[in-house]
């Protein structure tokens, strides 16, 4: 009998602080073993030449969200084949209570339908309405149960909270030991711009750009610093999409707050300019907060390199382009206020974010693998089973061709959508071949993890989002009690 299941050879594994030449053992899902002359395995995996990295974890994914106008074109089968195809092997989407229904019920709900997903997956907890039996009853429950984040809107009709609702929305997380993520944008200055814009009669998609300026993000960014210090919750502000905003979490964690920054790879490589493109084809880029400047672009990978932002996700929310459900809900044209925001991006996240970092120069190794997998698993509860190639963690793993060159297309991507932000980029570096717990689930052109083969990760309390236990004044709000 063989002395593992598998033995990955000749590659070389790149860890969140290391790059080094190893063989890779694998047995029971697991990592077994890691070094050089390991011994036997049913199976041998030729790695030569490639990198070894840790599946991709995606801590932002919008997937098979209903009830929300026009539809979103990835289920958690498609969705998770994009996953795959694109190296991540985790993905934390959205469980999203609706408005006055509840979340515990949409949260059972989306258990059922993420049964078909193809990698493995964790929920958010989306909170539009919190009410005391969402806040007392249903978040605790949720929580224990291993959903332990919780998201939270300050913009969006529908979906946003005034102050006294996040405060009483951070103070549940806080009780339940969850952390909570943010969109944070200035709603009335959207909704006030908005309506002059839409006055003057500017409504092609590039206005979109217009109505959400950053002064818009910038000031909710540091509201939502100010009422989570308030309280002493740890937050993670969403979808950073520039310098203004980073500087405000920079300035929060100089204070010794835990504020984590998250961006996307579109405010990497995207501006404001893709929302005037002819004809109607700037919607394909409205997503909120807009894609900013190069000089965005620019700040934004120092405070990469920094560690002040330390997570890139997809923020993948897709509808179709040229669908009535889609992109073109409201008409074709339609007034940028009127078309949904969202963006695919979970395949594309990797390569692309790869090929601007890596391949040209602005990032190293380890630090890709920090942002794309292992600080997202270690902020939200998954590290070590997920994030890291260590002995003990999950065999989720990425073989990496470096210098591979790939013409993106909408194909490529494996994914509801009928387009690609990306159309035409030319990668150096794209995966060929995704493993999860040591299973191959995208073989460099086949999507081949079944539907079915990923497993609800639960999240149990971890001390990198416990409290300060520090309060503005000696009384701690959120137990009613002086400290
Ligand atoms: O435009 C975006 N980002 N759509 C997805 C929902 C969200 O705000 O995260
Ligand atoms: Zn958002
Ligand atoms: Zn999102």
């Amino acid at each position: 009998m063989a002395d593992y299941d598998s033995i990955v050879r000749g590659g070389t594994i790149v860890t969140a602080s290391d790059v080094f030449l190893a063989d890779l053992a694998i047995k029971d899902g697991v990592v077994a073993a890691i070094g050089s002359d390991l011994g036997t395995a049913a199976e041998i995996i030729d790695a030569s030449g490639m990198l070894i990295l840790p599946g991709g974890v995606d801590t932002h994914v919008h997937l098979e969200q209903t009830g929300l106008g026009p539809e979103m074109c990835d289920s958690w089968e498609s969705g998770t084949a994009s996953a795959a195809a694109g190296g991540t092997t985790t993905v934390v989407c959205f469980a999203w209570q609706p408005k006055g229904g509840s979340l515990a019920a949409v949260a059972a709900d989306y258990r059922i339908k993420a049964q078909k997903a193809r990698v493995d997956y964790s929920f958010h907890l989306t909170v539009t309405d919190p009410t005391p039996e969402v806040l007392e009853v249903e978040l605790p429950q949720l929580i224990a149960e291993g959903c332990r984040s919780v998201k939270v809107f300050m913009t969006y009709d529908g979906v946003r909270l005034d102050d006294r609702q996040v405060l009483r929305t951070l103070a549940a997380a806080r009780r339940n030991e969850a952390l909570v993520c943010v969109h944070a944008e200035n709603h009335d200055l959207i909704a006030w711009l908005t309506e002059q814009l839409v006055s003057a009669e500017l409504t092609a998609p590039k206005f979109h750009a217009y109505a959400k300026p950053m002064i818009a993000e910038r000031e909710a960014v540091y509201r939502i610093i100010s009422l989570a210090e308030a309280l002493d919750v740890p937050i993670q502000i969403f979808h950073v999409s520039g310098a203004q905003s980073a500087e405000e979490i920079a300035r929060a964690q100089a204070r010794g707050l835990k504020v984590w920054g998250e961006t996307c790879v579109h405010y990497l490589t995207l501006t404001a300019e893709d929302l005037d493109r002819p004809g109607f084809e700037g919607a394909k880029y409205i997503f909120g907060p807009p894609a900013r400047t190069e000089a965005d672009q620019d700040a934004l990978w120092g405070y990469l390199k920094r560690g002040v932002i330390e997570v890139v996700s997809s923020d993948h929310s897709p509808t179709r382009f040229d669908d009535p459900k889609g992109k073109k809900f409201a008409g074709d044209p339609a007034p940028f206020n009127k078309v949904p925001n969202g963006i695919p991006g979970l395949a594309a996240r990797l390569p692309v974010l790869f090929t601007e970092g890596v391949s040209k120069g602005r990032i190293d190794l380890p630090t890709f693998v920090r942002l794309t997998s292992t600080n997202p698993a270690k902020l939200f509860g998954l590290f070590p089973q997920k994030g890291s190639l260590a002995v003990g963690s999950d065999a989720d793993f990425i073989l990496w061709d470096p210098h591979k060159a790939v013409t993106l297309t909408n194909a490529l991507m494996h994914h509801g959508g009928d387009y690609t932000p990306y159309e035409g980029y030319r990668t150096q570096g794209y995966p060929v071949a995704t493993f999860l717990r040591g299973k191959p689930i995208f073989d460099g052109e086949t999507v081949v993890g079944a539907a079915g083969g990923g497993r609800f990760i639960a999240r149990q309390p971890y001390p990198m989002i416990a409290p300060l236990q520090r309060f503005p004044t000696p009384f701690n709000a959120v137990e009613g009690k002086l400290t």
